[in-house]
């Protein structure tokens, strides 16, 4: 058994510029390696993510260090055993496969339908901020259970968590926005919080307040922070990434929509291509090897499902937008306990409905030649803007 090597020359810049290069060299390296611009030991095969993600006792989600705790507070998210359980049954009502299908999908779709015929005419528009951007926070709004906020406020808000959680040079004005946006969701939360203690329905806030037994105050607070903090830019960034990947490759496109029934594949290949989490992380909580290298109690590592999605051991030319690829199972939804409660939500909604909504609404939709699509990111990872052109 070896120790973890190291690499440090390599910028946090180029690591958000273009992670897949850095990935690339960290998996050929080791099957853990420190990667000193992280400042996070990555993992990056996707065999020994899943062996990760199949043993919780000793890769814990629990890190009292965490910023997220600090945040956002007691969250489910990063609990193990019998205490993740019991916040990850509180909520899943509101993901049910039936409550998906018969009210999120045709709420989302009235949304969506709304957002592009305010488009239509326009002929030009950046997809980011004209469709993915409200469209995420809309819908997630609607799922939680808010009343008349803002799309740009709840935007804001997950920003600012997200920041606040990634903040480890402890930068004062980023705190202070990270605080600034938990008490604005607090207070959110309280304004609701009796009318859905008195008609119960289909939200995420209506679930943990009628649970059994119903969800404590302080972690409804904690858990809405994380579905804010983690339900928005994920979405968003699928819808662009699906978009760019079709656009930029029009026989693809076309056999797309020559062949709707080949969405749900676009979808899945869409977030492997560009996960949009590229990064969680986990705790070693006894010493253990992992293929053949020695992982020290205590040690923070970050699991790259964006560099396991295109690891060469699995998937040929991996990093080729290729619906027609052969069909196998990926990790950007994660894997084991916490495998996200909103996979399905987001395959029905984004994969089947906004998407071909957008392609069918805005006639001969393509990218603009004078002014390029830009992608940005390794922890959360998307197009920052997708700029298009159609047929008004
Ligand atoms: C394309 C869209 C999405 C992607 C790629 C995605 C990805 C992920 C990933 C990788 C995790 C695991 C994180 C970890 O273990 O630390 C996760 C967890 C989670 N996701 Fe998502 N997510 C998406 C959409 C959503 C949406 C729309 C919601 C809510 C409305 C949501 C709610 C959650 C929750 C609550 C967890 C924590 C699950 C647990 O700890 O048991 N996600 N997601």
């Amino acid at each position: 058994m070896s120790a973890v090597p190291a690499i440090a020359d390599v910028s946090y810049d180029a690591l958000l510029e273009d992670p897949y290069p850095i990935f690339r060299r960290v998996r050929d390296t080791a099957p853990a390696v420190f990667v000193a611009a992280a400042n996070l030991t990555l993992v990056t095969r996707f065999d020994d993510i899943m062996r990760i993600e199949r043993d919780s006792a000793t890769y814990s989600s629990v890190n009292p260090a965490s910023l997220v705790n600090k945040v956002m507070g007691p969250t489910f998210m990063r609990k193990d055993g019998a205490e993740h359980a019991a916040g990850r049954k509180a909520v899943e009502p509101a993901f049910r496969p039936g409550i998906i299908k018969e009210h999120w999908a045709p709420k989302f779709a009235a949304i969506c339908e709304r957002l592009i015929d305010k488009l239509v005419e326009a002929g030009e528009a950046d997809l980011y901020s004209a469709l993915a951007a409200p469209m995420a926070s809309l819908s997630l709004m609607e799922m939680i259970g808010f009343k008349e906020i803002a799309w740009e406020t709840l935007a804001l808000w997950s920003q600012s968590l997200i920041d606040g959680a990634g903040n480890y040079s402890r930068d004062a004005e980023i705190d202070r926005k990270a605080m600034e946006a938990g008490a604005g969701i607090d207070t959110a939360i309280e304004a609701v919080l009796d009318h859905h203690r008195a008609h119960s329905n289909p939200s995420i806030l209506s679930a943990m307040v009628h649970a059994d037994p119903p969800m404590p105050i302080e972690e409804i607070r904690a858990n809405i922070k994380v579905i804010i903090g983690g339900g928005l830019n994920e979405p968003r960034d699928a819808i662009l990434t699906l978009t760019l990947g079709l656009l930029a490759d029009p026989d693809q496109k076309e056999s797309v929509l020559a062949k709707p029934e080949l969405w749900p594949t676009a979808f899945e290949e869409a977030v492997r291509w560009i996960s949009p989490i590229g990064m969680y992380p986990r705790r070693v909580a006894r010493e253990v090897d992992l293929s053949g290298v020695t992982l020290p109690e205590g040690l923070q590592i970050g699991l790259c499902v964006g560099a396991a999605n295109r690891d060469d051991r699995r998937f040929a030319d991996p990093d080729r937008f290729d619906i027609f690829r052969a069909k196998q199972s990926h990790l950007a939804f994660g894997a084991g306990p916490h495998f996200c409660a909103g996979t399905w939500v987001s395959r029905q909604t984004v994969g089947r409905i906004m998407v071909p909504m957008l392609f069918e609404r805005l006639a001969n939709l393509r990218l603009r030649d004078d002014t390029p699509p830009l992608v940005r990111g390794w922890v959360f990872r998307g197009p920052i803007s997708l700029p298009v052109r159609w047929d008004a």
